[in-house]
């Protein structure tokens, strides 16, 4: 086996709060432990295609921990397979497989092995690398906390703690004012994110892409509400909820993006249909990237610097093309391509979701 002697990080998909935890625990132990030299990609594949990369040392590596973002850039269009090199005369996109230029960086650099800190679409575009012959761990991020092969993923904590924050924020304003009060949540296809958040806040009604609801019984508990003491109702709603036999909002469609659905708007939706149905005043608010901006939380710092240090310690172990990943609270790691493609769901009968309904939380079915 080739005795590694330089890797290379690359951060990809959406930033997240901890990426520079997982960069700082990847460079820092390559270094210490192994002293591998360490190179950081820049803007996730985008730079790989296009050869732009930076040494990391020490001092790079240094007072990072506590920053929100990603020193290295990331990308959330670019697939290196379908890679959008300019636009023809007549407006359409020039779209080409830019694989053998990421090889070509890859071989410039001398990089032994490829951390990737990314998601589904970023473990994806391991796979025509891996094919070539390259070595590729993964390391698992995103607010949306949808990544199979692991329970938590980085970000996920301090999304749900802006989230909640913000949850509780607007109690004040549904409480003065005895409206509703739909604060509308990030997590693409996934509830994750609004469920802990809505659950952590006391939400009164939570709505997820997993459970479709039903505008009728959204309506009713609202208006049993008013007749309370309260007289006001907070509702977490995720940006991909859908009615029962209806489809997700959709802000916008672009065929230039990996991933080029965009979901937003329900929020606005949910809270004028209340306003129309039952003459309750509503208002909505619709947090987008507060969630994946700041500082990371105590456990995204810890759960990066254990995921980091871990997927180093495989390499050394000789174990390639795996995904790092917590199960049942332990480290373990799965193939990485078995984990592309894929999303990992809110089950039904999840216990965040039981003991939501325990405490009379209206899911709207
Ligand atoms: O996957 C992370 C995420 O924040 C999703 O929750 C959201 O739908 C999407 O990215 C937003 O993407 P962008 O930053 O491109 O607007």
């Amino acid at each position: 086996m080739k005795t590694i002697k330089r890797i290379g990080i690359l951060t990809g998909g959406g930033d997240c709060p901890g990426l520079n935890a997982a960069i700082r625990g990847l460079g820092k132990s390559a270094i210490f432990q192994h002293g591998w030299e360490v190179i950081g990609i820049r803007d996730g594949y985008k730079g790989l295609v296009e050869n732009r990369v930076t040494r990391l040392t020490l001092d790079e590596l240094s007072g990072i921990l506590t920053q929100g973002g990603t020193i290295l850039g990331t990308n959330n269009r670019v697939s290196p397979g379908h890679y959008l090199e300019g636009t023809a005369e007549n407006g359409e996109p020039i779209f080409v497989n830019a694989i053998d230029r990421c090889i070509s960086t890859l071989e410039e650099h001398r990089i032994d092995a490829l951390f990737v800190v990314g998601g589904d679409g970023t473990f994806t575009c391991t796979e025509p690398l891996i094919n070539a012959g390259f070595k590729c761990i993964g390391v698992p991020k995103t607010i949306d906390n949808d990544i199979v092969g692991t329970e938590l993923t980085i970000g996920f904590t301090t999304a749900a703690r802006i989230g909640t924050m913000a949850l509780d924020h607007l109690h004040s304003t549904g409480n003065s004012h005895h409206r509703v009060m739909v604060c509308e949540l990030m997590g693409r296809n996934a509830g994750w994110l609004t469920l802990a958040s809505g659950l952590a806040s006391g939400a009164d009604v939570i709505l997820i892409p997993e459970i479709s609801f039903d505008m009728d019984k959204i309506c009713e508990f609202v208006e049993e509400r008013r007749e309370g003491k309260s007289g006001f109702s907070i509702i977490a709603c995720a940006e991909g909820a859908k009615p029962l036999h209806g489809t997700p909002v959709v802000e916008k469609v672009d065929l230039t993006r990996a991933d080029p659905i965009h979901l937003g708007g329900i929020g606005s939706v949910i809270a004028r249909t209340i306003e129309d149905r039952t003459g309750i005043e509503t208002r909505t608010t619709t947090l987008g990237h507060i969630q994946r901006g700041g500082e990371p939380s105590a456990s995204d710092r810890v759960l990066a610097t254990t995921f980091a240090t871990a997927a180093i310690e495989l390499a050394a172990s000789g174990e390639f093309n795996k995904m790092i990943g917590l199960q049942d609270g332990h480290i373990a790691t799965k193939d990485i391509l078995s984990v592309a493609h894929k999303q990992r769901l809110v089950p039904t009968k999840h216990r965040f979701i039981a003991a939501a309904k325990a405490v009379n939380t209206c899911f709207g079915d």
